[in-house]
């Protein structure tokens, strides 16, 4: 049988800064609907890894597809617009603006109706405007933002704040989301309900997403399969228990322990 294409596929990435080569010959596949992990020690290339896929940095060598079409060399934005929306390890929220609000931004690239055709198709305008609340909404209720929705968002609680910078990257309906760790700086109580909520959104919204961590019980509750680097190399690539127990892997960690 002839085999699908992945909707995200990596090969041969290699990414050098000066003397430092941060990712070697790094290749990996992301299947639609998957919840794919990367681990690995500080300074792993974890970080690079993102910053690759979504145009921030252009690797030297190797190849990024999304559904069979190029991304090395295009612009964030053009990214974004592919279908690759990402969350920051400290929230990207505007501090100012309302949770809807951020999330109505979220959605802008998806918005046909600028300004002046605004004013000469108002009905359509508010058509559109109707159709984005209610987008919106459906992640307040998936995300349990209710009680924020009229908050300013550098208002929020931390852990509800990364909360809402989920719900802006869902409102881009994107194909593939990168989580650069969605737990840090988080208390038990708010890691556990993050895991729901990343279960959440794969199974109502069937999102892939890539998750970058440091915290391995989360990576062992959520992630499908997950890959894990050192040094800029990829060392296994496998189910988490399997990649847990693999000798490399705990090399690895115990090396960066000592
Ligand atoms: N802009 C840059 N300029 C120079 N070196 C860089 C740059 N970005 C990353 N590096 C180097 O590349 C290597 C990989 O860094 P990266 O940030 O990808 O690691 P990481 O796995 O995300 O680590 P951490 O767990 O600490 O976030 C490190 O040696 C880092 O110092
Ligand atoms: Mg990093």
């Amino acid at each position: 049988m002839e085999r699908l294409t992945p909707l995200l596929e990596a090969s041969g990435l290699t990414l050098r800064f000066g003397g430092v080569t941060a990712l070697d010959d790094v290749g990996f596949e992301v299947g639609g609907g998957e919840l794919f992990a990367i681990i690995g020690p500080n300074g792993a290339g974890k970080t690079s890894i993102f910053n690759c896929l979504n145009g921030v940095y252009r690797p030297q060598r190797g190849t990024i597809t999304l559904e069979g079409t190029s991304l090395v060399g295009r612009a964030p934005a053009a990214i974004a617009a592919m279908g690759v929306a990402r969350t920051f390890q400290n929230p990207g929220l505007f501090s100012r603006l309302t949770v809807v609000e951020n999330l109505m931004l979220g959605r802008h690239h998806l918005m046909r109706t600028g300004f002046f055709s605004g004013m000469a198709w108002w009905g359509r305008a508010k058509r559109e405007e109707i159709r984005h609340r209610a987008a919106v909404e459906d992640i307040v209720d998936l995300l349990e933002l209710e009680p924020y929705r009229w908050s300013p968002a550098g208002l929020l609680p931390y852990g509800v704040a990364k909360r809402a910078e989920l719900g802006r990257a869902l409102a881009m309906e994107p194909k593939l989301l990168l989580l650069d760790e969605p737990v840090a700086g988080m208390n038990l109580e708010e890691t556990e309900d993050t895991a729901r909520y990343l279960l959440e959104v794969r199974a109502e919204l069937g999102i892939a997403m890539i998750l970058v961590e440091h915290d391995m019980s989360l990576v062992m509750d959520v992630a499908d399969r997950v890959l894990a680097l050192d040094f800029g190399k990829a060392i296994a690539t496998g189910k988490p228990s399997e990649v847990q127990h693999d000798p490399l892997v705990v090399e690895a960690y115990l090396g960066g322990a000592a």
